[in-house]
């Protein structure tokens, strides 16, 4: 059978480039960094190398970027460490509806602990509106914190005109108010410019391009205060303690270096390939609607809403005929409530179950996507044929 991964939102595989650059520090130069004798050395240069690829990538300067366990953590990190760091300037922290799990739910954690949330929408095209971002600001507001590209539906976030706002802010004299993004979908798919777009902190995590699961990155920008959220060494210049994954270090910047040089071709090829399933899918299925701004987004999403049928439904059927693709944020999948990110653009309760995320990547070819469109339609007609769904409506329009 054949098998077409297009869940790369979700993950990607990992570049034999970037295992061949980690695997010297498995099994030869396994000291540890923060060792002073040769073995430590090395250690501790391939991680400054490392800082090195990641703040290229950025435009940031490598004492800016601070190594940690994923984008998970990097989120935690920014949110809580400056709510910790400024508390006494202000409590209040603005948001956007549809963020990822990790920053809504540290969002959660200070608004328990008597932090004021403001939960911007995101409308039907699924991007925040710059005047509600104006209108939500106060003198309270110690942080912003909106992602640069949604992981479910893709769309772009206006950061640099929030960046902008938020500078004149603290030009105003309100020095305390940050920004940060969540730019784990944005990293690798499109320019990310920690200077152009005026964010103070930024979200990244290798396994989204080609790099090892278990390892992410927070840029801080230079003069930025957080409290740690880890205790113990002095590891990341005091920022986040415990013995750094040399091997994992070492990956995340090899990956960080071939999106550098290859994010044009990449970014081309995929919108290409997505562009196309898309055309495909709307000619070929009908009752489908895309999901999201269809312009301002990264290369290479697709999300589609397919009327009359559960998405669980689809998904399994791809899958068994070897289509890996998603109905949700991997991270809520397996449960069966619509994806938040879906309700949050407005989509009716139950027709976010109809919803899959087509997300592909480099090496995705024209071939595997031909295989989706042959295979596709008819799933969709035999579940539509024996959904309550499609009954319902044939009796709505009986009556
Ligand atoms: C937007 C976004 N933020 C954060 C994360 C979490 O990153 P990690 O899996 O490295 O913890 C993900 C991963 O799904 C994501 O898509």
């Amino acid at each position: 059978m054949r098998r077409v991964y297009l869940d790369n939102s979700a993950s990607t595989r990992v570049d034999d480039e970037v295992v061949e650059a980690m695997l010297p520090y498995f099994t030869e130069q396994y000291g540890n960094a923060s060792s002073t004798h040769q073995w430590g050395q090395h250690a501790k240069q391939a991680i400054e190398d490392a800082r090195a690829q990641v703040a290229r990538l950025l435009n940031a300067q490598p004492t800016e970027i601070v190594f940690l366990s994923g984008g998970t953590e990097s989120d935690n990190l920014a949110i809580k460490g400056i709510a910790a760091a400024h508390c006494s300037r202000g409590r209040h922290i603005i948001t956007s509806a549809f963020e990822h799990p990790a920053v809504l739910a540290s969002c959660d954690q200070l608004e328990a602990q008597g932090f004021t949330l403001t939960r911007l929408p995101v409308y039907r095209e699924g991007i925040v509106r710059l005047k509600d971002v104006r209108a939500a600001l106060t003198d309270e507001t110690i942080l912003v914190t909106v992602m640069l590209a949604n992981n479910e539906i893709g769309t772009i976030q206006p950061i640099a005109e929030i960046g902008a706002l938020v500078a004149e802010r603290r030009a105003a004299g309100q020095r305390h108010l940050h920004l940060h993004t969540d730019a784990v979908q944005a990293v690798g798919k499109i320019p990310v410019d920690v200077k152009q777009l005026g964010v103070d902190l930024l979200t990244f995590t290798a396994h989204k391009i080609h790099g090892p699961k278990g390892v992410g990155a927070l840029y801080v920008r230079r003069g930025v205060r957080i409290t740690s959220q880890m205790h113990g060494g002095r590891h990341e210049r005091d920022r986040r303690a415990g013995t750094e994954s040399v091997p994992l270090i070492a990956g995340i910047g090899k990956a960080a270096e071939l999106a550098r040089v290859h994010m044009d071709e990449r970014a081309v090829h995929m919108r290409q390939l997505r562009d196309y399933l898309e055309a495909q899918i709307i000619e070929r299925i009908p009752d489908v609607s895309r999901n999201g701004d269809a312009e301002q987004r990264v290369p290479g999403v697709a999300n589609f809403n397919f009327d009359f049928v559960e998405g669980e439904g689809l998904q399994i059927s791809l899958d068994l005929k070897g289509i890996a693709v998603s109905t949700g944020s991997a991270c809520s999948s397996g449960s069966t409530e619509p994806s938040h990110v879906l309700l949050a653009i407005g989509l009716p309760r139950d027709s976010g179950h109809g919803s899959l995320r087509f997300s592909l990547s480099k090496d995705t070819t024209r071939e595997e996507i031909d295989y989706v469109i042959e295979t596709l339609p008819a799933i969709v007609e035999k579940l539509r044929k024996i959904s309550p769904r499609t009954k319902k409506k044939t009796a709505e329009h009986a009556e």
